[in-house]
């Protein structure tokens, strides 16, 4: 496990020993000797970039873990996404991720083993397009220079889910309007958007990774159950998903380096509120 070799390291020291980075920040000799003291974590923790050729991670129990790739040493300390990731996974079920944290109960019952419905399931898009729109307007649009590192990543689902609803309705069925977990979500990811930059950034993390991870799974399912398991428009992507997924983890990470520990522990914080709005949405693939 990752985790004692960190240890050894940390204890010994003789990890690092032989190396130097090859930029001009300090020795990794240096740095063993620091780390062996211990008192370098939260400084690293809010300074990723003083190694910046240094392959050094903080692993979730504190401890550290070092990766040496070919000759050079090469790396970043622990990202801020995966502090995002780590924090959303523990709000999964065990029935949902097997990162999950929370245990299953009668409210939150893998979809797969519960019966959808047509009209359920377009109430779900419904609502999932205007809070792509949402997303979509306020990073297009936006004054803010954050948020406009998030234009056109490829992730946009908006355009695709006018196909599906098209494809729908020319089938003959009737597209609803969007119902209060959509429109309520909406509001609130444009209030957050104008008044809490780290706020909005978990939601837009949390929405675009959810689909391509969960979302992508109960899509699939809900297409073999109700679908004759035809794919929607919403579960395809132009270009590689893991690259174009690496670029947003990486501008999120850029963008939170200069946040102060604070903004982003109040980030952080938003992840909830994010499972419990994309929850009710999700709900929505049930009713009827
Ligand atoms: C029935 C509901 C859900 C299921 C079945 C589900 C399932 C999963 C699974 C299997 C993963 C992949 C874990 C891995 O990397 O091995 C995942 C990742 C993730 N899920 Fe969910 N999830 C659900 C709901 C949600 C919700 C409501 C949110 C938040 C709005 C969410 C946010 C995330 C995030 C951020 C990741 C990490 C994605 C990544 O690292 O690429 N999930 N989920």
């Amino acid at each position: 496990m990752a985790g004692s070799t960190a240890a050894a390291a940390i204890v010994g020291g003789s990890l690092y020993g032989g190396y130097t980075a090859s930029d001009k920040g300090p020795s990794l000799r240096y740095f063993a000797t620091v780390m062996k003291k211990n008192k370098i974590s939260p400084f690293l923790k809010n300074n990723p970039s003083i190694f910046p050729n240094t392959s050094v991670q903080i692993s979730s129990t504190g401890l550290w873990e070092s990766k040496k790739r070919s000759r050079a040493v090469v790396v970043s300390a622990k990202m801020f996404v995966d502090e995002m990731r780590s924090v959303a996974m523990k709000l999964h079920t065990k029935d949902q991720a097997k990162e999950g944290g929370r245990k299953s109960s009668s409210s939150n019952k893998p979809i797969g083993k519960l019966q959808p419905s047509v009209e359920g399931y377009l109430k779900f898009l419904v609502d999932s397009k205007i809070v792509y729109d949402t997303l979509e307007s306020i990073v297009q649009n936006s004054a803010n220079p954050s948020y406009a590192k998030f234009k056109n990543t490829g992730l946009e689902r908006s355009e695709k889910l006018v196909k599906d609803l098209e494809w729908f309705k020319k089938l003959g069925h009737t597209i609803p309007e969007p119902s209060s977990p959509g429109t309520n979500y909406a509001r609130y990811l444009e209030q957050l958007s104008e008044t809490d930059p780290p706020g909005f950034i978990c939601h837009f993390y949390n929405v675009y990774f959810a689909h391509s991870a969960g979302g992508r799974m109960i899509g699939k399912k809900v297409a073999g159950m109700i679908l004759d398991d035809k794919e929607l428009e919403f579960y395809k992507w132009d270009g590689d998903l893991k690259e174009l997924l690496q670029h947003v983890r990486d501008d999120i990470n850029e963008i939170a380096n200069s946040w102060s520990r604070e903004e982003k522990d109040h980030c952080l914080e938003q992840t909830a509120m994010s499972f419990e709005c994309s929850g009710e949405i999700l709900q929505l693939v049930l009713s009827s």
